[in-house]
């Protein structure tokens, strides 16, 4: 596929990915976007100027302020989508070869347990290239008090070296919690901003707060 051709793909892609999310309103459960990963090539994940965005999201069963319901779209996707169109450029998605549980309860305790023994879940491919990235804006939820474990795999497996990381998450009380100390671990050699919480409740109203991330990546 020519280039040309590959990055009116990608727009095409965020086009639905924007009109599935504007249907969706404020509701929490929503259509689900198109998995961008599956048709955008990996380097189109990075704009000319050098900036991916890359998030990881579960979608399934989730505390909301009508108790635990379903979401087709997570929280944290919720508002990298917004970034996305702010920022006029496709988000990748963060999946693991296995997939979570869409159970609440369940997806705590494997959760807990992947956290516990320090697991590096496999990553689902293509990962993005990094090679042209100066600028990374990562967005995750909270788990057990920092980012996911898939998370660390994937700073660890694409690398993190003198890039700036601009960090946003959701939670449910917790704020950055150790995040982003835990990103500044990982990637010592990269600038670490500090993180932007959202409550996972409110990501769907989140449009501030993603035009704020959106202006740290692109002043
Ligand atoms: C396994 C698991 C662990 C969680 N641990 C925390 C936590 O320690 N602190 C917190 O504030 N929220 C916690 N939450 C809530 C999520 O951070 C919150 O619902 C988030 O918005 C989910 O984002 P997502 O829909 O993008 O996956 C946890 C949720 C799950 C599923």
């Amino acid at each position: 596929m020519k280039a040309t051709t590959k990055y009116t793909f990608a727009l095409a892609c965020c086009a639905a990915a924007f009109s599935l999310t504007a249907c969706a309103g404020d509701k929490q459960a929503a259509s689900k976007p198109a998995p961008a990963q599956q048709a955008v090539a990996p380097t189109n994940y990075v704009s000319g100027d050098g900036v991916l965005l890359a998030y990881f999201s579960r979608r399934g069963e989730n505390h909301t302020d009508q108790g635990i319901q379903v979401l087709e779209v997570g929280n944290t996707e919720r508002v990298a989508l917004k970034i996305s169109e702010k920022l006029n450029q496709p988000a990748y998605r963060i999946q693991t070869v296995k997939p979570y549980t869409d159970n609440f309860k369940e997806m705590i305790e494997v959760a807990k347990k992947e956290q516990a023994e320090n697991a590096r879940p496999e990553l689902q491919g293509p990962l993005p290239d990094m090679k042209p990235v100066k600028t990374m804006v990562l967005g995750y939820p909270i788990w057990h008090g920092t980012m996911p474990m898939a998370v660390f795999s994937f700073l660890e497996k694409v690398g993190c070296d003198n890039i700036t990381i601009i960090p946003f998450n959701t939670h449910g009380s917790s704020g950055v919690a150790r995040s982003v100390d835990d990103i500044r671990k990982v990637c010592p050699k990269a600038v670490v901003m500090d993180g932007t919480p959202i409550k996972g409740t409110l990501a769907a109203t989140a449009d501030k707060e993603a035009g704020e991330i959106a202006k740290k990546a692109r002043p």
